[in-house]
Parts: structure tokens; C-alpha cells; sequence
């Protein structure tokens, strides 16, 4: 017998899995700093995270004539976004869009990112709504869904000289991006997968 949408979410709640992806080669990066944060209050919340930062993880530029390289750093990365229940991608804003080490990670994958749900963190000087809309177009063209808000840091003026976060209304994005992750992503991810068993014809998740 096929489970039920409400088995398939209460077995998610168990293992629900956010994958941070950290956009910056800066050391210091001010977006990977506040993945990190989100990720820890997304754990503290009860659910699985992991990072990868591309800084350390480095990708070859995407080729399509080679579009899955047997290297390491590649077979790792697949592996995680398939294990993946929803993202959270981290970028600075580079000429109002996102970095190309971002853009070159999102290039190897579209249908592994269909029916979970993404959440942003732009680091601009200039609150970074171009960047933003800009990664949720590529993630809206792979069918996943973003969350309708993005957090945005101004790495001059959100930090005290000791490095803490000092705007309040950041510390409160933080706060719900690291709990809307889970709580409107297990919905979409346990849907998608649900039209998926049931093999329902009537929805987008009927190609995958
Ligand atoms: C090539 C390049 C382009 C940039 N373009 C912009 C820009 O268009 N708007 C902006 O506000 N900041 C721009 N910046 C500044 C970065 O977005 C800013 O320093 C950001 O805080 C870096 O984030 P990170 O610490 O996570 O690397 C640019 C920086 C670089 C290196």
C-alpha cells in the first residue's frame, strides 16, 4: 500500500536534510558567516545540515560535454544535493547579479533541485534584490521553490567591531529563514514526493 502524504511528511520530519552552499572564495566571507548561522539554528531546530563551501570544494567550470567528471570533489557534491530535502544558496553580490563560483554550482544540476524549496542570503551593499531575483529564476527554471524572502546583509554596517551581527531586523530574517526552511520546505518535498508515488499525472512532478 502506498503511504499516505501525512507518512511521508511525518517521515521526513525525522530526517529532514538542508544543504548549505556557500558562493564566496572571499576569506572572511560575510554570506558564508551567516549560512553558517542559519544552519546551526536550522540544526538546533532538529534538522540535519551540512555546508558545502565552495571555497574548499572547488568545481570545474561546468562543461556539457562532460557534465559528470568522475571527480572527487563532483561525486561528493552530486551526492549531496540529491541527498538534499531543501537548499539554502549563499552569495555576495557581484555586478548586482550572483558569483560565478554560485551560478557554475547551480549550472551542474536542474532536476535534482525540482520540488524543494530554496532559501537566499545575498551579501550586497545595495540589499542585493537583482542577485536575488537572479538566483530565483535559475531555481525557478529547475521547478524548485523559493522561499518568498531572501536575507540580505551589508557587511560594513550589520557587524559591531567584534564581529557580532548588531541589526536587529537581520537577526530576525535569520531567525525565520533558519525555521521556514523546514516548515513550509517539508511541505513541498513531502508533496512532490507523494505525486511521485502515487504517479500522479496532473502535476509537474509527473516527469521526474
Ligand atoms: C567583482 C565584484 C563585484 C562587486 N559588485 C558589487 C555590486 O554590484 N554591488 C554591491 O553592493 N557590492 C558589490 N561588490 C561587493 C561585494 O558584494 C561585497 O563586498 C560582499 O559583502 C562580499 O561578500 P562575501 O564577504 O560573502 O564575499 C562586488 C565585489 C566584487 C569583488
Amino acid at each position: 500500500m502506498n503511504k499516505s502524504l501525512y507518512d511521508i511528511i511525518e517521515e521526513k520530519s525525522k530526517n529532514f536534510n538542508i544543504l548549505g552552499i556557500a558562493g564566496s572564495l572571499q576569506d572572511d566571507s560575510s554570506s558564508t558567516k551567516i549560512l553558517k548561522i542559519i544552519l546551526e539554528k536550522a540544526r538546533k531546530n532538529g534538522n540535519y545540515t551540512n555546508i558545502i563551501d565552495l571555497k574548499e570544494t572547488r568545481l570545474p567550470l561546468f562543461n556539457p560535454n562532460k557534465p559528470r567528471d568522475k571527480t572527487d570533489e563532483i561525486e561528493m557534491v552530486t551526492k549531496e544535493v540529491i541527498n538534499a530535502d531543501a537548499f539554502i544558496l549563499a552569495t555576495p553580490d557581484y555586478h548586482g547579479s550572483m558569483s560565478g563560483t554560485l551560478k557554475n554550482f547551480l549550472d551542474y544540476f536542474w532536476k535534482e533541485f525540482s520540488g524543494k524549496t530554496f532559501g537566499y542570503i545575498i551579501s550586497s551593499h545595495e540589499k542585493g534584490l537583482t542577485v536575488l531575483d537572479q538566483m530565483r529564476t535559475v531555481v525557478r527554471q529547475c521547478y524548485g521553490w523559493s522561499v518568498p524572502y531572501g536575507v540580505s546583509i551589508n557587511s560594513s554596517q550589520d557587524f559591531d567591531i567584534d564581529g557580532k551581527i548588531s541589526n536587529n531586523k537581520l537577526e530576525k530574517r535569520i531567525e525565520s529563514l533558519a525555521r521556514d526552511i523546514f516548515t513550509y520546505g517539508i511541505l513541498i518535498r513531502s508533496q512532490f514526493l507523494d505525486d511521485i508515488n502515487n504517479k500522479e499525472e496532473n502535476t509537474y512532478a509527473f516527469q521526474y
